[in-house]
């Protein structure tokens, strides 16, 4: 009977590593304590983690058999990309004798081809390298979120990433024609088709797609390019009220031919904490306004009449009395500035002081529902509570943020944390929506799910994660509680 659950000693450590070193060599195992701290850490820097060393294969036979080792010395595997992920999906733990897997140094482009619209590519590509790929065979890979100069593209398909093209382009799963996985026990499943149609049995890669590194690791994958859009429009509306957020999006849908790519929500309160804490941050209207609306519609030819559409639908949302002021980008540059407001008030609430974090989706009409409702459950639980949401309303997902009232300690501030999870995630649910848009389960989610799932639904994924994983060995604790297996 195998032991998991006493932490890896100074003396195993040595060992293990130097088995780990006869595969990856001396480039692939990192040991030194101040290189592995960031790997440690979880990008809230909420939490950290421990791990005696990190391993980092640099092709897909090695990480096959880095896993292979890995279940013969009975130890677990944590999957790591960039590290950016907001759950602690990449955090290894000492109770989970684990180690870190880090597929950074898998960052070749494969192929692209530009008549099948396919680009093939290494899980440790970062993001912005994979789309700047696209970009060079004037093709497009719409993934694009915050993290993308540090995210990885097997990070993004293994949390199933959102961002702020899903309304046009759907989530990361979405993006994916195949993949290569290696599995558990340290098979490599070639599922690297390239193929838009293919009803042979079930959809294996989508098991893989969102996992969290729970049911095997991504080294490759081959996805889906779109043509570059040729004309964009983004505009900056400050908005009478919440509701109009909702009915304006409709509209602009309507007008445009579903042309809106992005359609983000933005508090008064992000603005000024931006305003605040980020040099450079303009905010684009004279007057403030409670909330804000950044929209981009883009089209596929020059001269399309999007721009017409669009300014149609602002002048109509002015008579109807749902924009209160509004600009529209004057060239690429403001567009961009735009845009970077919008990234920026992430780290802005950061600046701050503590803040607690919600990542939930309801049907997009129900978001003014929601807002209000949870505004006046956390005032209840905690008076002073600053709510800061803000996020993709475009697909009903709300980062439900909340900043400590000014005066209260953090200590004070987190220790009301769970309640104010209960409430804003029961809120959620009564709303038909769910407690993890986009950012996943990871590690800190994991009771709060289970809350919610029905019975059948935490017996399939447990009988899914037996049938992949029986021992255990990939990212234990991570979306379902670790099951220690005797062998
Ligand atoms: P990591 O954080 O390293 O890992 C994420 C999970 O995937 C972990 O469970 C890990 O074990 C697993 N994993 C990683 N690589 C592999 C692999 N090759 N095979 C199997 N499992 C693997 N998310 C969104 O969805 N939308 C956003 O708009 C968004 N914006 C963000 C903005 C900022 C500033 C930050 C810091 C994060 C943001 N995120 C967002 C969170 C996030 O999910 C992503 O940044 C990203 O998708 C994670 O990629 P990563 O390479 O950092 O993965
Ligand atoms: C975003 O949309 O900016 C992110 O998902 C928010 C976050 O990382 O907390
Ligand atoms: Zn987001």
């Amino acid at each position: 009977m195998s032991d998991l659950n006493h932490p890896i000693d100074a003396g195993e450590a040595d060992q293990l590593a130097a088995r780990f070193e006869a595969i990856v060599g001396p480039k692939g195992v990192m040991r030194d304590p101040a290189e592995l701290a960031p790997h440690l850490v979880e990008s809230r820097g909420k939490v950290t983690g421990w791990a005696p060393f990190m391993v980092s294969p640099a092709d897909t036979q090695e990480v096959a058999a880095c896993v292979r080792l890995a279940a013969k010395s009975d130890i677990a595997l944590v999957p790591q990309g960039g590290n950016t992920g907001r759950v602690g999906g990449a955090l290894a733990l000492a109770q989970d004798r684990a180690i870190l897997l880090n597929l950074g140094r898998m960052n070749k482009i494969r192929a692209l081809d530009p008549l099948d619209n396919t680009l093939t590519v290494e899980a440790g590509c970062i993001l912005a390298n994979v789309q700047a790929a696209a970009a060079e065979a004037d093709l497009l890979f719409p993934l694009s979120l915050g993290a993308e100069g540090s995210c990885q593209i097997g990070g993004n398909l293994a949390s199933n990433a959102g961002g702020i093209h899903v309304l046009r382009y759907g989530n990361a799963r979405d993006l994916v024609l195949g993949l290569e996985v290696v599995l558990a026990d340290g098979t490599v499943w070639d599922g690297l088709g390239a193929l838009r149609k293919d009803n042979t049995g079930y959809d294996l890669k989508q098991l893989f797609l969102g996992s969290e590194g729970t049911l095997g690791i991504i080294t490759a994958a081959c996805l889906k390019l779109f043509s570059r859009p040729q004309e964009s429009i983004s505009a900056f509306l400050g908005l009478t009220d919440l509701a109009a957020s909702v009915k304006l999006l409709a509209q602009a849908r309507k007008d445009s031919g579903d042309s809106v790519v992005a359609c983000e929500l933005i508090p008064r309160i992000a603005i000024d904490m931006s305003l605040k804490h980020m040099p450079g941050a303009v905010d684009p209207l004279a007057e403030p306004h409670d909330w804000y609306l950044l929209m981009e519609a883009t089209a596929g030819r020059p001269n399309s009449g999007l721009s017409e559409a669009f300014e149609a639908t602002l002048a109509a949302g002015f008579e109807d009395g749902l924009i209160a002021d509004g600009t529209i980008a004057a060239s690429e540059a403001q567009a961009a500035a735009f845009w970077h407001l919008r990234e920026i008030l992430v780290e802005a609430q950061v600046k701050e002081g503590a803040s607690i974090k919600h990542d939930v989706s309801v049907p997009t009409s129900r978001v003014p529902e929601f807002i209000t409702q949870a505004n006046e459950a956390v005032e209840e639980v905690m008076p002073g509570i600053r709510p800061y949401p803000f996020g993709h309303i475009g697909d009903g997902n709300v980062h439900y943020n909340l900043s400590v009232p000014l005066g209260m300690s953090p200590e004070a501030f987190f220790a009301g944390e769970d309640e104010i999870h209960h409430r804003v995630h029961d809120i959620t649910h009564a709303l038909g929506g769910s407690i993890s848009a986009e950012h996943g389960i990871g590690r800190f989610k994991v009771g709060e799910n289970a809350r919610f799932k029905s019975p059948i639904e935490l017996a399939l994924m447990h009988k899914v994660k037996d049938a992949l994983d029986p021992a255990g060995l990939l990212n234990p604790g991570v979306i379902l509680p670790a099951a220690r297996v005797d062998k």
